[in-house]
């Protein structure tokens, strides 16, 4: 009997602890608010974002292992995973002793668990548990329109239509970010890498953090320090760091004439000869050469809506940011063909107003030109972001 009656103890015993660890454990932060308070103490980020619990995350990651890995985002790893109940997701991964890296995750956690939108990449929820922080988003299985739309065989997978899609989708979750959602958020880095394509291929606009989502091809370690990539940066933000919503839609229009030409902005492999898209298609425009313009790879000839956009992407890169046209007359000119587009003026060419060899940014294009000569895929836009540092309040309202 008495042993009997030391084991039922025991057993009590065992009960007790475990239940008492298990409320513990519960008591944990079960919301950001704590860590988001550093960053901007009226944000509670939590409202709508669920809390993971870490071992469901191992479990969906295979632990995290290699094969799963997706790619190097600014701030850590991304891995795709599986839940339990079947849907595919992406994990954002903080490294350790990732300063910047602390502060971009805290920054995307905290707006894009306010906002919802399908041109949005959407956040499923986080986990905070001990050191790890990690970030949960919907999987989007096509990968980034960089892949495609620089891509020599997959661009030919991109019809006009296609093409339209994308640019309407990015438009739409722009104009969101910019003036329907709750807050105004300037994306700031809106470049090929961060458009996402869902598995009907609509657009998503992705990285809020100024860290990185999908850049599987991305080596430099310290992207941490970047916030905008040279070839999509608005010049008054390059060269004053002034930033406003204009310059995202400097950034839309780079995008629009290089989903229209198949062309990056600043073509890393062309050395010496750094002609811009954007002076390019302005000349072009200018002599009427339209066929100098579209993506050979575009073969249902030069319909009245391709040259809208090329018309449309014009406007958005002009030099005087006040010509240039807000997001909801961008999505206003693409949804009504019988809006009338007044007449561009000139660009703004960087390649003018920077000399290379004298600024900061000049570094960058040092930095590249090895990396480009590294890497023979040349894809390697990222190297022409620049360092922002001196650049303060990340979001103003
Ligand atoms: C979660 O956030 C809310 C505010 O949004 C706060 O009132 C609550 O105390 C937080 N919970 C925990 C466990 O930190
Ligand atoms: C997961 O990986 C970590 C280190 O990589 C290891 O310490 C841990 O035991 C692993 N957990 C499981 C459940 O395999
Ligand atoms: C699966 O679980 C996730 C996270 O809890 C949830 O967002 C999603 O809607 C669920 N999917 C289905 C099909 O139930
Ligand atoms: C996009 O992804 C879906 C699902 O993985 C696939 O069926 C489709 O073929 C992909 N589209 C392109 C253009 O690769
Ligand atoms: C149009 O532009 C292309 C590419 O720049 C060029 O090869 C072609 O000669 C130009 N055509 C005319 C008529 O200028």
């Amino acid at each position: 009997m008495k042993p009997l009656q030391e084991v039922r103890s025991g057993i009590i015993v065992i009960i007790c602890i475990f239940i008492f660890f298990k409320v513990k454990r519960n008591k944990r932060p079960t919301n950001l608010s704590t860590i988001s308070a550093e960053v901007d103490d009226n944000d509670a980020i939590t409202e709508e974002s669920p809390q993971f619990d870490l071992d469901i995350i191992r479990a969906a990651t295979g632990n995290f292992s290699e094969a799963n890995k997706l790619g190097q985002g600014g701030f850590g790893p991304v891995f795709r995973g599986k839940l339990p109940n079947g849907t595919e997701i992406a994990v954002k991964r903080l490294s350790q002793n990732s300063g910047q890296g602390e502060y971009e995750f805290k920054n995307e956690a905290r707006l894009l668990s306010r906002l919802q939108h399908r041109n949005l990449v959407k956040l499923l929820g986080y986990c905070l548990e001990g050191i790890e922080r990690l970030l949960v988003y919907e999987f989007v299985p096509n990968a980034s329109l960089e892949k495609f739309i620089f891509d020599p065989l997959k661009r030919v997978l991109l019809d006009w239509d296609t093409r339209y899609k994308i640019i309407t989708g990015i438009a739409r979750g722009l104009l969101y970010l910019h003036e329907d959602s709750r807050l105004r958020i300037i994306h700031r880095d809106l470049k090929a890498s961060n458009i996402l394509l869902d598995m009907d291929m609509n657009a998503k606009v992705s990285d809020f953090g100024t860290a990185r989502l999908f850049e599987i091809d991305q080596t430099q370690a310290d992207t941490s320090q970047i916030m905008g990539t040279y070839g999509y940066m608005a010049p008054e933000y390059v060269l004053r760091g002034h930033y406003s919503l204009k310059s995202d839609v400097f950034s839309f229009g780079v995008l629009v004439l290089e989903i229209v030409s198949g062309r990056r902005n600043l073509e890393p492999r062309s050395g010496q000869d750094m002609e811009l898209l954007i002076g390019h298609v302005w000349k072009n425009w200018r002599e009427g050469n339209i066929s100098g313009i579209v993506d050979p790879a575009v073969t249902s000839g030069y319909t009245p809506n391709i040259l809208r956009c090329i018309h449309i992407g014009l406007l958005c890169v002009q030099q005087n940011e006040a010509t240039r046209p807000s997001m909801s007359s961008v999505v206003l000119m693409l949804n009504s063909q019988s809006v009338t587009l007044s007449v561009p003026t000139e660009p703004a060419f960087l390649m003018n107003m920077s000399p290379i060899n004298n600024s900061d940014i000049s570094s960058g294009y040092d930095s590249t030109s090895n990396a480009t000569k590294a890497d023979p895929s040349g894809n390697k836009a990222d190297a022409f972001s620049i360092n922002e540092a001196s650049i303060t309040d990340p979001y103003p309202r």
